[in-house]
């Protein structure tokens, strides 16, 4: 194996992401290390699991486990209580008990399903996550939050449970998309934004893609800060969300069409607006590099109403994220009535 990049978590349970190439094969006996080897269910979608499940599978087994596999149609519209339902009943026909695993292989789609059902099933079992995608590695796969969108708008069922690791391998990464690549550098953006001048100089200088394991590194290291902070997202944690209450809105009014990296990028630059005119022409510029489209489709008063029915509604005021410059966010708490100026 290459070389490998090790941090740790410590929240209200203590965990090891591990980053680098060549990790997924190694998955199983990482996993036997921390875990006594049962029955394990591995979720993944039907894009990811032709390309990596056999290894996964094969990985698994070798470390004593009983495998099975759960494959769900790809993409956003799978996040549903429709598809955590049909994996609850697989795990509940399976037999896994309370000392079992499910193993989360893919991106943000499946580690907030495959999370989400962990956390419910029998009030809560471990799971691993094993991302394929640079989103999921540098975002959702560590922190612990997991959920799936209701008809009423992203992510509002959910629970904090978090991973018992995270093994990221960074080979997989070579099949991605480069639209799904570009959705992983949003939230890198957003990480140099909100906490670090220097990353964000990064992804606008260099070819991150050969030193991909140095950039999640940091923007995982980012992350667990936050996360050690503020794990249940009452102060410094929604920092992250900067970009997100419009970019939420934007997915749910698209219909799930507009991806989530995408969306984000058009929130973040509908805030940054308001920011003062250097931090929109530079994250203008960062999005440009990944080819990522900054205009938004939709008028402020449609993105206002749909965020005013997301769940970071607090009585009659709304958190917001917003920059005093690139590298350094700050919480402001609006009137709810304020919220769509900021979208125009
Ligand atoms: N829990 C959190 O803290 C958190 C944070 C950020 C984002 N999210 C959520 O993550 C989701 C977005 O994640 P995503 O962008 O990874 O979406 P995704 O899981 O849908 O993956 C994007 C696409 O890439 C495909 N794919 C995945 N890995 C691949 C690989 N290695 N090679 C080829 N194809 C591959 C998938 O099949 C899918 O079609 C959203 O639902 C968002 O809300 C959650
Ligand atoms: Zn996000």
């Amino acid at each position: 194996m290459k070389s490998m990049k090790t941090i740790k978590v410590e929240a209200s349970k203590n965990y090891e992401v591990l980053i680098g190439g060549g990790i997924l094969p190694l998955a199983g006996e990482l996993t036997a290390k921390i875990k006594k080897p049962g029955k394990a269910i591995i979720v993944s979608d039907g894009n990811v699991f032709p390309l990596y499940g056999e290894t996964a599978v094969k990985s698994y087994k070798n470390a004593g486990f009983e495998v099975k596999s759960f494959v769900f149609e790809h993409g956003e519209q799978s996040k549903s209580m429709e598809t955590a339902v049909r994996l609850l009943e697989f795990m509940a026909t399976e037999g896994l008990s309370r000392g079992d695993l499910a193993i989360a292989l893919g991106g943000g789609v499946t580690g907030d399903l495959t999370g989400f059902a962990a956390s419910v099933y029998l009030r809560g079992i471990d799971y691993v996550q094993i991302p394929t995608t640079f989103l999921a590695a540098i975002d959702s796969s560590v922190g612990g939050k997991t959920g799936v969108n209701l008809a009423a708008g992203k992510n509002l069922a959910g629970a904090f449970h978090q991973p018992a690791a995270v093994f990221c391998d960074v080979d997989t990464f070579a099949t991605l998309p480069e639209e799904v690549f570009a959705d992983g550098a949003a939230e890198a953006i957003k990480y140099g934004c909100i906490a670090d001048e220097k990353l964000f100089e990064t992804l606008l200088n260099n070819d991150i893609k050969e030193n991909i394991a140095d950039v999640a590194e940091t923007c995982v290291k980012i992350k667990r800060g936050l996360v050690e902070e503020d794990e249940f997202d009452g102060g410094a944690r929604r920092l992250l969300n900067f970009g997100h209450t419009a970019g939420h809105a934007i997915e749910a009014l698209s219909g799930y069409k507009i991806s989530h990296g995408q969306a984000v990028a058009k929130g973040m630059y509908i805030m940054a607006k308001r920011c003062g005119d250097d931090a929109a022409a530079q994250i203008l510029r960062a999005l440009e590099k990944y080819k990522l489209d900054a205009n938004c489709p939709y008028p402020a008063e449609a993105l206002a109403q749909k965020a005013l029915s997301d769940k970071k509604r607090n009585g009659g005021e709304i958190t917001i994220v917003l920059l005093n410059k690139i590298g350094e966010a700050y919480l402001k708490k609006i009137a709810v009535g304020e919220l769509v100026n900021y979208f125009r």
